[in-house]
């Protein structure tokens, strides 16, 4: 263990000399009874040990470390637990980004903090690298203990290519996902060790190192009585704390999303739902937050939502949201709304059990909006939103839709169920029309509509099916940053016709060549309910949830296209044209 006395001011330890006499004094003991504890460097059981390489290692580092490094190392695989490291009062995690190697030695390319802490530590960070293996690839990492007393453990993490930008091909900035994949996996490191806190490396863009930190450590632990050890993020040095803060409250935006979709649905029903997010808004004096009950619906004639919710002994809610950040209140609103399904079971056309319980996530495109609302009014974007959320449950029950019945929307149309689980579209048809009240510059919509989305594009990207041109433009540009991407989908008269040609009604809540083109059926059916010449739906059924896909995500419910809408949010208050 490294002997610390006190905690020095950390700016004045940045730039002094590393204590060199007492680290001697350290080795000599270490030499002593070289079994007894951890030594100042220790690494991963994955990892191979400094001490040991020695004697086979002929380069500069091998002697810079057969110099200072104390022969007597202990691995973790044999020593003490993590736990069992000393780390004092101040010790951090820390971690640090490289690039991979343009040169044929393969000596590591260190970020520019990575540069500042390997002076500090008079380049023993260099030297270790370029000791324990072959350069470190995109997302790999390898963790050093006992480098510096500030910072017991520093896991350096792979960033790929140096000046990765734009990547055409796959229609998203790659410098940022590959500081958020890395700067994830370096903080998930730092919290298998249990340390409370981790500072890390903003990799030259604190905002997606600060995305990668706080998605990264993100887990609904809330029901177990065994947590993850909670890690506290914090950006390392003080440059770019503005970009690192605005990152935060992205990912914390996209986090309040993947809580809300987890969470179980006896947990979040319609109310509880609307309650967490009016909470969360509570602070804002320019937000007001509308719970609608079950007797304003009705007053608003809503019966194709109404029609839904009936099914269940769950009250539903209409959640209105308006947040006026714009100077002048009276500007057109860009209105967001998400099929809030608190829990799918199909109705009577029910669902297989199998996998029945990902339907707690069917509530994914209030979730995601009305997130995003939360964010919008934390970074104050100067711009108003308005977020509107049907909430209930979809259940079988003498009460519920049969297959074959038909009910009216608020803007008098019918609709002929003919499968009772193609009910977002009855929720969001009325949420559309009641949408069109407020002389919108753009109405977006999100929903968890259709599997067959998922079908079409899987994981990748959000489908979004438009009739404006300006507005694609703004969500794609927006998930080219985010790296959580959008792919446009068709909006052609080929699927409105499979919809309207209906015996009992004027539309028919499924296509009649049943699965064929399901995502770009239920987008023609939304399409009956809308006017306005700037609409967008996002089907985010694909991206519902994450496996493994999204390397910065764990396996969960996955918040997404949050940060997408949030980034979309903030262009659209740049933007001087009125798109009305
Ligand atoms: N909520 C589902 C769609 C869904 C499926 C979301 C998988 C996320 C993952 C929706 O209400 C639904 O059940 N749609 C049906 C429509 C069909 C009956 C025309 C579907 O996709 O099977
Ligand atoms: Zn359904
Ligand atoms: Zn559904």
């Amino acid at each position: 263990m490294l002997p610390f006395r006190g905690t020095p001011a950390r700016g004045a330890l940045r730039h002094r000399p590393p204590p060199r006499p007492r680290r001697r004094r350290l080795m000599r003991r270490c030499a002593r009874r070289p079994a007894r504890s951890a030594s100042p460097i220790a690494f991963l059981p994955s990892e191979p040990c400094p001490a040991m390489l020695l004697p086979c290692v002929r380069s500069v580092a091998a002697r810079r470390l057969a110099r200072d490094v104390p022969r007597a190392c202990s691995c973790s695989a044999q020593g003490p637990s993590p736990r069992g490291y000393s780390r004092g009062a101040a010790g951090k995690g820390l971690v640090l980004g490289v690039y991979s190697s343009e040169k044929d030695d393969g000596a590591a390319q260190l970020t520019s903090a990575g540069d500042a802490f390997d002076r500090l530590v008079s380049g023993k960070l260099r030297a270790l690298l370029s000791l324990c293996g072959p350069p470190l690839k995109k997302g790999k990492t390898r963790i050093f203990h006992g480098l510096h007393q500030d910072f017991p453990s520093v896991a350096v993490v792979g960033l790929g290519k140096k000046n990765a930008g734009i990547n055409e091909q796959e229609n998203w900035n790659e410098g940022k996902e590959n500081i958020r994949t890395a700067v994830a996996v370096g903080c998930r490191q730092i919290q298998d060790l249990e340390i409370p806190c981790v500072e890390v490396d903003p990799c030259g863009d604190a905002q997606a190192a600060a995305e990668g930190a706080v998605l990264g450590l993100h887990e609904y632990n809330e029901l177990k009585q065994k947590k993850k050890p909670v890690v506290t993020p914090q950006l390392h040095g003080s440059a770019e704390s503005e970009a690192w803060q605005k990152g935060v409250i992205y990912a914390e935006g996209q986090n309040l999303a993947r809580y809300l979709m987890e969470a179980p649905a006896n947990y979040i029903t319609p109310i509880k739902f609307a309650e967490h997010i009016e909470q969360k808004l509570r602070s804002f004096s320019n937000v007001k937050v509308h719970i609608r009950q079950e007797s304003w619906i009705t007053a608003q004639e809503m019966g194709a939502f109404l029609s839904v919710a009936k099914g269940s002994a769950e009250p539903p809610i209409f959640l209105e949201i308006h947040y006026l950040g714009s100077a002048n209140t009276d500007d057109s609103p860009l209105v967001f709304v998400g099929k809030g399904v608190t829990f799918d079971s199909g109705g009577i056309s029910l669902k297989p059990s199998s996998g029945m319980d990902a339907m707690r996530a069917d509530m994914g495109g209030a979730a995601t909006v009305c997130s995003a609302i939360v964010t919008a009014a934390a970074l104050n974007l100067p711009l108003n939103i308005i977020g509107l959320a049907p909430l209930c449950e979809n259940m079988p029950s003498g009460k519920a839709n049969k297959p074959g019945d038909v009910v009216r929307a608020k803007n008098g149309k019918t609709i002929q169920v003919d499968n009772t689980d193609a009910e977002g579209r009855l929720l969001l048809a009325d949420a559309l029309c009641y949408a069109h009240n407020f002389n919108a510059r753009a109405i977006v919509n999100a929903a968890t509509l259709t599997g067959a989305m998922d079908v079409a594009l899987g994981s990748a990207a959000t489908g979004v099916f438009t009739n404006s041109s300006w507005l694609w433009t703004h969500l794609y540009e927006a998930s080219i940053l985010t790296g959580d991407r959008v792919w446009r989908m068709p909006l052609f008269e080929h699927y409105t016709k499979q919809v309207t040609d209906c015996p009992l009604a004027d539309v028919s809540n499924i296509g009649k060549y049943s699965r064929a083109g399901g995502a770009c059926t239920a987008a023609a059916f939304l399409k009956e309910f809308v006017t306005a010449s700037h609409w967008a739906h996002l089907d985010i059924a694909g991206v519902m949830s994450n496996k493994d896909e999204v390397p910065y995500l764990r396996k969960g419910m996955a918040g997404r296209p949050t940060r997408t809408l949030v980034e979309f949010a903030a262009r659209l208050s740049q933007d001087s044209h009125n798109a009305k």
